[in-house]
């Protein structure tokens, strides 16, 4: 299974860890089911859009990579990314591999040369038809006008394939899904009958090589869609073929067994803007080489930011890893699993995470689940988890064990079929029945009465039961607090070893005497990301924001401001002293609080300060302002 390889550009927003965490997650289910595995993902490093930012930035585009690709590391590190390999797409192994492949669409009468008059977006990397710019003539994406490329360019051959294309957009089940955009796929079909591959070097340089042709560089996409296969075979040409002159002879380099393990991939994760280079240009090269197309291809929606396009020049593009860092990885995990509709757009907001943290994973869901049984059990049964004897069981029970189990397989079959909103959902469902079962079975009444003994401890391995099935089925949503969970029930490598997924799924496998640990609840409660600090002190608001403003946080402090009588928000103003309005932001912010004569601001700095100057006009001072604020000013006024 695979992620799109991201663009070195620039560093990842919400979005494109979102698809490397579902990635993820399906890497962990399948191994945990006992299926062999390999996850890739990995750094696009070549092209036009690569070449420009490069340019404008003063560096070369390998130096631009180098600088980036470090940062990629350390995300999927704090996300808790499990891939097989990070593949770049300036790795000598992978333009081995782009050449070959090439060689071989030559040799099979594919690829021809011709003359090449389109629009081009560089964003995209794509070409564009007039009939999809918008009225201004620009991409509807990127809102840039499109260059206009004419030169003389290797060409991909489409018309061969047209018929196959069309049998794989209609096969079942499924090779593309959502259904949604099948049409247009077909449509972008009709009349589409051949592609660009290749840049003249004169105008482009950044590239790998065209074999047999030095004045060409490769296409990026048609680079970049072959690190799909690429990734299989890094130790067949770093070993085997190392020393052999290129091209490598395709179909002996994959005759490998990695190659045959893994090839059709399982599915290629993707977002749906990228949904035309995954199927009509790579399934058409993968036919031009002979290959079957990966299974799936699967395109999920965008998300949002508070119901805006995410967008860095907005503002409104949220870095994953100071949320991550502040909520817990967990946290976001499952915050972006759970909230949007695999394949649908979705929208992340702050708020609504800290909702979720609080009444889902803590305080108001699996953390207080966990945290009462182990109370209980810590209270009642000091010998660690108590047997269940049948004869004192009762229809409750029965019906906690069958939803359990039955829910737990309809989880499995929503992870398997990409549902993962549903999948938690019914886990969810699971930890309500189990909390609705602790109010009405009532241990600490059963506690009172000794000949109850049988009893309770009946009711207290129900419980733990649950919660090692929902520690198991965690495991690829929440990688360290299931962890956690299980150690907290005795379940350990030791006990696990050898079983797989669905056996630990089964109910009843708790044995009794299983030593519990209570320990740390799982996921403390989040303050709201508004933590308000102190009261009126005389004149001063104490006011400490949690690191963010957006909207329901501003919300929040006019309410505790209305409560405490004094004060009006006048504006947030974000990490660049931009009002919240304007730039809705969702990096560290402060808020400016009127009271009357006195402005009050949160979290000062230089921009903050300017801000608050032209919020309020020149009797603005600052006080208990930094040594050495004069000299950071001087330094901001000079950009
Ligand atoms: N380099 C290409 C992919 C080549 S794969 C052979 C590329 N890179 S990208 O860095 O621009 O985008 C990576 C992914 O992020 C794409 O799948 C894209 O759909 C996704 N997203 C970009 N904005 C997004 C949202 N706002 N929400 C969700 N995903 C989004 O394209």
């Amino acid at each position: 299974m695979t992620t799109p390889i991201y663009y070195v550009n620039a560093k990842l927003h919400i979005g494109g860890a979102y698809t490397t965490i579902v990635g993820d997650t399906l890497a962990r289910y399948h191994r945990a089911c006992g299926r062999k595995v390999f996850y890739l993902t990995g750094s696009d490093e070549h092209g036009q859009k690569i070449a420009n930012v490069a340019a404008a930035q003063g560096k070369t585009p390998k130096e631009l990579a180098d600088g980036i690709v470090p940062y990629f590391h350390e995300l999927w590190q704090q996300l808790d990314i499990s891939h097989d390999l990070f593949i770049r797409t300036t790795d000598g192994y992978h333009e081995r591999v782009v050449q070959s492949f090439f060689q071989k669409l030559k040799e099979n009468g594919h690829v021809s040369k011709g003359h090449y008059k389109s629009l081009y977006c560089t964003g995209c990397e794509k070409p564009l038809g007039r009939s999809e710019l918008d009225e201004e003539g620009r991409c509807p994406i990127h809102r840039t006008k499109p260059d206009e490329i004419e030169e003389e360019n290797w060409f991909l051959e489409v018309e061969p394939f047209k018929a196959k294309l069309r049998d794989y957009l209609a096969a079942t089940p499924a090779r593309l899904l959502p259904d949604g955009p099948r049409a247009k796929v077909l449509n972008d079909l009709e009349g589409f009958e051949r592609q660009s591959v290749s840049r003249r070097k004169e105008n482009l340089s950044w590239g790998v090589s065209m074999p047999g042709d030095p004045d060409h560089v490769i296409w990026v996409w048609f680079d970049a869609l072959i690190n799909y296969i690429s990734g299989l075979l890094k130790e067949e040409v770093e070993g085997k073929w190392a020393s052999t002159p290129d091209p490598i002879p395709w179909d002996e380099l994959i005759a490998c067994d990695k190659f045959r393990t893994f090839w059709p991939a399982a599915v290629h994760l993707i977002g749906k803007d990228i949904l035309w280079h995954h199927t009509l240009i790579w399934w058409t090269m993968l036919l031009g080489v002979g290959l079957e197309p990966p299974r799936l291809v699967y395109a999920h929606g965008w998300w949002t930011v508070e119901n805006h396009k995410i967008s860095k020049s907005l503002g409104t593009a949220v870095d994953p890893t100071p949320v991550s860092k502040k909520f817990g990885n967990d946290a976001l995990r499952f915050f972006l699993l759970r909230e949007m509709t695999f394949g649908k757009d979705g929208d992340f907001s702050i708020g609504q995470l800290v909702n979720r943290i609080n009444s889902d994973l803590g305080k108001g869901g699996l953390g207080n689940l966990v945290q009462r049984t182990l109370n209980l059990v810590e209270k009642y049964c000091q010998d660690g988890v108590p047997a269940a004897q049948a004869d004192v069981l009762q229809p409750a029970d029965g019906e906690l064990a069958r939803s359990t189990e039955e829910l737990a397989e309809s989880y499995c079959q929503h992870i398997e079929g990409y549902r993962f909103h549903l999948a938690l959902e019914d886990l969810w469902k699971v930890v309500r029945l189990a909390s609705q079962y602790i109010d009405d079975q009532a241990p600490w009444k059963l506690a009172k009465d000794e000949s109850q003994l049988p009893r309770l401890q009946c009711v207290l391995w129900h419980l733990c039961e649950v919660c090692r099935v929902l520690g198991e089925a965690l495991e690829p949503v929440l990688p360290d607090a299931s962890a956690a969970l299980r150690l907290k029930l005795g379940q350990t490598d030791a006990v696990r070893a050898g079983t797989t997924l669905p056996h630990r799924l089964r109910w009843g496998l708790l044995k009794g005497g299983t030593k519990v640990e209570k320990g740390e609840q799982l996921f403390p409660s989040v303050a709201s990301p508004l933590d308000v600090e102190g009261k009126l002190d005389g004149e001063t608001l104490h006011v400490t924001l949690g690191g963010f403003l957006d909207s329901s946080t501003a919300a929040q402090l006019e309410e505790f401001l209305q409560k405490a009588g004094k004060g009006k928000l006048v504006t947030g103003l974000d990490h660049k002293g931009r009002p919240v309005e304007e730039s809705l932001p969702v990096k560290p912010t402060a808020a400016v609080i009127d009271l009357g004569g006195l402005a009050y601001c949160s979290a000062p700095g230089v921009k903050a300060f300017a801000a608050c100057k032209k919020a309020f006009g020149k009797n603005v001072e600052y006080r208990n302002a930094p040594e050495n604020f004069a000299e950071l000013q001087e330094k901001a006024a000079a950009g």
